[in-house]
């Protein structure tokens, strides 16, 4: 059964969604897009390939007229993809967008930090009020499906801990300093240039990317209320060459590790030195996240915690799961 989409953000994460509907017949059909300054809109589905190239060519993906909230507020579609950078402190403009189509009864998918740790109680509210899903696996890191598994798989288990690598721009930067000798500048540009890095990369190495999934993670799964303010954040910003150096010198390494012990209290964010053979010891953007549970007990989990087909993954993930849920019009 087709799904139609309609998709807000045409960066990284954006292109990644459109490169897969252009590559896999995933029966999902694009019927709304919107960047920053420009949207489309077509019921009978919008040809991915020439909406690629026209962005490509002139960096509008539609018509200056045609604005996001046009589309989100008039667009045919079953599912909100909304995609477009987070803004931690205000969760906007997404935050409108999402709410919006969750009120008109459309599903909403999301790859947007913001909306999540700052609104989700509010939001999975509302997507319940109106019989409607609100799905945001792409939020916490990246390909990995960490929050499915969380709250589906390990449902039946209390969750003691959760340790992770949970910043692949981070861990990107940590491992070409180490390995390559590259200078914290020379290895930010290239995690730029890779698309890992957040609109504002300011987010990633002051750690405020990391510690808003530590939010997502401890509001979803541990149902707590908290906010970025609860997190105890250390980025790896001030971190020197030399730090790293003495790091390698005993066979260790540092990384940028999240920590979640919710019967302690614990919500921290910090550089760590590790040794090099510990499971959190991922190189480049990978991401690692082990947890601690009563029945399955220590699990691991690794995978690409940013870039665009990675991202895409678990949006078309989150939409065909959807799809399959709402079979038949229930
Ligand atoms: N900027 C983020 C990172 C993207 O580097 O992990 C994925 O959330």
């Amino acid at each position: 059964m087709p799904v139609r989409i309609a998709l807000i953000g045409t960066g990284s994460v954006g292109k990644g969604v459109l490169e897969v509907l252009s590559r896999k017949n995933t029966g999902i059909i694009l019927t709304g897009v919107a960047d920053s300054r420009s949207g489309l809109m077509d019921p009978g589905g919008i040809p991915v390939s020439s909406l690629l190239d026209r962005k490509k060519k002139t960096g509008l993906c539609g018509e200056r007229s045609i604005s996001a909230l046009k589309v989100v507020t008039e667009g045919e579609y079953d599912i909100l993809v909304e995609a477009s950078p987070t803004d931690a402190v205000t969760g906007e403009p997404a935050t409108g967008y999402i709410r919006a189509a969750l009120s008109r009864g459309s599903h909403v998918v999301t790859s947007n930090k913001g909306p999540v740790a700052l609104h989700y109680r509010e939001l999975s509210n509302l997507a319940r009020e109106n019989g409607v899903s609100f799905r945001f696996e792409a939020t916490v890191a990246g390909a990995i499906p960490i929050l499915h598994t969380l709250l589906d798989s390990l449902g039946g288990n209390e969750i003691h801990a959760l340790y992770g690598v949970l910043n692949g721009t981070c861990n990107y930067i940590l491992t070409r300093m180490a390995e390559e000798g590259l200078s914290y500048r020379q290895a930010l540009d290239e995690a730029r240039a890779l698309g890992y890095a957040e609109a504002d990369p300011t987010y990633d190495v002051k750690g405020i990317d990391a510690a808003v999934k530590l939010v997502i993670l401890a509001n979803t799964v541990w149902k707590k209320e908290i906010t970025l303010d609860t997190i105890d954040i250390t980025g790896i910003d001030l971190l020197t060459e030399e730090a790293i150096r003495l790091a390698e010198e005993q066979d260790a390494t540092i990384r940028l590790i999240g920590e979640i012990v919710p019967a302690e209290n614990l919500y921290r964010l910090s550089p760590r030195i590790i040794p090099k053979h510990h499971p959190l010891v991922v190189q480049g953007s990978l991401n690692a996240i082990i947890v601690r549970t009563d029945l399955a007990g220590d699990l691991i989990f690794a995978g690409k915690g940013a870039g665009s087909l990675e991202t895409a993954s678990a949006i078309i993930g989150d939409i065909l799961s959807i799809r399959e849920r709402y079979a038949g019009g229930n």
